[in-house]
């Protein structure tokens, strides 16, 4: 037997894998596929203040080993969540997360709040990769300041695990994480899209409504390790790390790189019974590696 089981801080997790918010619904959309009980975690759909019906269509796009998208964080909004959705899939047997999203601090700060009264969320995943409409449509995870202020804001009203998710459309991410940590994160999670572009040449039009969209999967995965590389080296707290996981090879090298634990997002629409196969696969890595715990892998590149 090798124990796979890992805690961010206070939260525990059986194992290190968790499904990426946006691309796994409530999770009850995948109970047909795989035993949800045997993930880690499961991080439900970017949910907001107010009720959203996302941008335009067409808001995906297949670009060469991966994807764009501008879904625009559609949901019913919060109190549908708590009222409708949260006691269907509060009985699951994993760590069920709230992605939470906003327009202005105050957005995140109800949200938050909303989300502390339920009993069987045990964390959120503060999105702030959203724009910040009262600065001028910059995201709030593009610079340290308003970073820092809006997970200020959520850590007096939340009183569980704080994760904050980590946008990769900066210069330097270590300064991001180093600030959000400073305002009390639990953990870090990190990257959500890159920021992308795609156009069809023979209309002259762009692929996406919205012109530009983010970018995941595959193509985007060494520069996300980069990063988990990096915060792993500049912060204290546990990162959990994603972008273009597809397989336990690719969950592994996050771990190598300092990630606690690894989310699954865009594998979840080529085959999905991904994140089960990823827990298995682990599970052999380390039989195969002599490895008895999974925890002695985290950070264990070596670099000579
Ligand atoms: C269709 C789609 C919807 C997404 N929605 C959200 C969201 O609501 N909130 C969020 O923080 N990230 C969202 N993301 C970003 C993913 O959670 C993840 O950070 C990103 O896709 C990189 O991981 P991957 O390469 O494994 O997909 C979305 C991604 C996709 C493809």
């Amino acid at each position: 037997m090798v124990n796979l089981g890992v805690k961010l801080k206070d939260l525990s997790l059986k194992n290190p894998v968790m499904t990426a918010s946006g691309t796994f619904g409530f999770g009850e959309e995948f109970e047909d596929f795989i035993d949800l009980s045997n993930l880690g975690g499961i991080l439900v759909k970017g949910t907001t203040r107010h009720h959203r019906e996302g941008n335009p269509y067409p808001r995906m796009a297949e670009t060469p080993s991966g994807m764009l998208n501008a879904v625009g964080l559609q949901n019913k909004g919060v109190e549908n969540f708590c009222k409708d959705i949260y006691p269907r899939i509060k009985h699951y047997d994993t760590n069920i997360l709230v992605n939470v999203s906003g327009s202005v601090i105050e957005d995140y700060v109800e949200t938050a709040a909303m989300i502390n009264e339920l009993e069987h969320i045990p964390a959120i995943e503060l999105n702030i990769s959203c724009p910040n409409v009262k600065e001028g449509g910059m995201a709030f995870g593009t610079s340290c300041a308003s970073a820092a202020s809006v997970v200020k804001a959520v850590r007096e009203v939340y009183k569980k695990h704080l994760m904050v998710k980590l946008s990769p459309n900066v210069t330097d991410i270590t300064e991001i994480a180093k600030a959000v940590e400073a305002e009390g994160a639990d953990s870090v999670s990190l990257i959500n899209t890159l920021l992308g572009m795609a156009i069809d040449a023979e209309t002259r039009k762009p692929l996406l409504s919205t012109v530009t969209g983010g970018l995941s999967g595959p193509a985007v995965k060494p520069v996300a390790l980069r990063m988990v590389w990096q915060v792993f080296n500049a912060v204290n707290i546990p990162i959990v790390g994603l972008g273009g996981i597809m397989n336990a090879k690719d969950a592994i090298e996050f771990i190598l790189a300092g990630a606690t634990a690894i989310q699954i997002g865009t594998a979840n629409f080529i085959d999905p019974q991904v994140t089960e196969k990823v827990v298995v696969g682990i599970e052999e890595y380390m039989k195969r590696h002599n490895v008895q715990d999974i925890n002695d892998l985290i950070g264990a590149l070596q670099i000579q």
